[in-house]
């Protein structure tokens, strides 16, 4: 089999599946599976059905699970009982895709050059599908291992209905081990190997305090400002120029780095004047670049999302408005309870400002992953065979609610073999994928495959 497996040979797969993989990767993110939005459900259903053909027609068993929510997609490439089962997750819901910035519309694949434009290039349809024809290959070319695909359409909603529904079929998805690709490398020279992720708690806070709008002049100095109010919360939360967050016992059980990580750090290749370019920043909270790394991976954060509340438009309309929403959550790491934070959160919001309504989202807890065994080197020689190089340890600053429930209910190791680049922009306008990311990454994945095939 070495030779089939050869660098040369899967080189020239990807090159001979190019134009394959581009139809499909049109196909899959011309679908808008935006999860979020209720009006979608529709399109996200014909992603799901889409994704469960594409298994087909690759040859693979494949069933759709509906759950209370969106579905989920299982797929099988059977070799054999007696044989190990490694299981790739992916998911392949998408964030919404408002806004102005898009330079071409975002449900539409535009390729230009060796880039790949639309919403889900990278987050996650095209890490997904290259993995899929990893797979193929490994498969198709006799490698001794059943390789199955679990496909999540709630991921980018906090996963609500994952965990009950691999429960439900928990036999049935049962696994040696898995490998999630929705992960970013610190720079296209950089891959990078996750040791955990951040978890994250959603929350909505609400403040009605009148009926309609009121003339500012009339009401104005009297009346409350819902607006203003919520504003001077936010405020008493954190510091809004260095981040700091006030609420007192928020960093309570925050674990510090082991010198080893920071060492790991160091090391990383990561460089501030990259990190701006890639997220267009001229200037941050912080230039240093251990600290910036601190900040993005290992510390918690307040972040505000959006502040909804009176007039948007044209002018000055001198209204007093009746109410005020704003959208926030916290980044946590490892040690940091979800629901400690959630009570922490909402009694300094009460006893702030009783009248604001508090409502917790989404609840992840922060992940911590292994670098060492078998499969986490098999990681990093399949990643260094499609890349040329070894990959770097980092944490990564995002979150993936099926990962901690895979690890509970399968009871199984999770891996991470990520294919994202910072410059792909991840939930940004004018989000892409590019060739060389999944190119590499085929062969990446399928010396995976051959690799776990080969253990003892
Ligand atoms: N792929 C990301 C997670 C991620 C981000 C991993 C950055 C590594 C680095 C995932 O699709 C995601 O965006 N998750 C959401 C979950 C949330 C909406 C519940 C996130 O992290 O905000
Ligand atoms: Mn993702
Ligand atoms: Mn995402």
């Amino acid at each position: 089999m070495a030779d089939v497996f050869s660098r040369e040979s899967l080189k020239q797969f990807a090159s001979d599946k190019r134009a394959e993989f581009e139809q499909t990767l049109e196909k899959i993110v011309e679908i808008p599976t935006v999860s979020v939005e209720p009006d979608r459900k529709a399109e996200v259903r014909r992603g799901a059905d889409y994704a469960l053909s594409l298994l087909e027609s690759c040859g693979a068993k494949a069933t759709l699970h509906k759950t209370d929510g969106h579905p989920i997609v299982y797929g099988r490439f059977e070799r054999g009982t007696d044989l190990p089962t490694v299981t790739v997750y992916n998911h392949l819901d998408v964030q919404p895709a408002e806004g102005d910035d898009w330079k071409t519309p975002p449900f539409d694949f535009v390729r230009q050059g060796d880039r790949y434009f639309a919403r889900g290039t990278t987050d996650d349809k095209g890490p997904a599908i290259t993995a899929l024809f990893g797979a193929r290959y490994a498969w198709e070319n006799g490698a001794p291992v059943n390789i199955r695909f679990l496909w999540e359409f709630e991921e980018e909603i906090g996963s609500p209905h994952f965990e009950s529904t691999i429960r439900k079929h928990a036999k049935d998805f049962a696994t040696d081990s898995v490998v999630v690709s929705d992960t970013v490398w610190v720079s296209r020279t950089r891959p990078a190997q996750p040791a955990g992720l951040r978890g994250l708690q959603g929350f909505r806070f609400e403040l009605q305090t009148g009926q309609t709008d009121q003339h500012s002049g009339t009401a104005g100095g009297a009346a409350r400002n819902p607006v203003t109010e919520i504003c001077q919360l936010i405020s008493e939360c954190v510091d809004g120029l260095t981040g700091r967050v006030k609420i007192p016992g928020f960093y309570a059980d925050v674990v510090p780095p082991t010198k080893k990580e920071l060492d790991d750090l160091a090391r990383c290749g990561f460089t501030v004047s990259g990190f701006k370019k890639d997220h267009l920043y001229k200037k941050l909270r912080v230039e240093e670049p251990i600290e910036v790394m601190k900040r993005i991976w290992m510390m918690p954060t307040f972040e505000v999302h959006g502040i909804a509340g009176g007039y948007q438009g044209p002018g000055v309309k001198t209204i007093i408005p009746p109410k005020a929403t704003a959208i926030v959550s916290c980044r946590l790491v490892p040690d940091m309870n979800p629901k400690k934070i959630v009570k922490l959160v909402t009694d300094f919001v009460r006893s702030k400002n009783p009248d604001v309504k508090v409502a917790a989202e989404h609840a992840l807890p922060a992940y911590q992953g292994k670098t060492t065994g078998p499969y986490a080197d098999a990681v990093r020689s399949a990643m260094k065979f499609g890349f040329g190089k070894e990959p770097v340890f980092v944490r990564e600053g995002g979150s993936i609610g099926a990962v901690l429930s895979m690890e509970r209910v399968l009871k199984t190791p999770v891996f991470f073999l990520g294919l994202s680049l910072p410059e792909h922009g991840y939930h940004a306008p004018n989000e892409n994928f590019d060739w060389a990311q999944a190119a590499g990454g085929m062969a990446a994945f399928a010396d995976y495959f051959r690799r776990v095939a080969a253990m003892p």
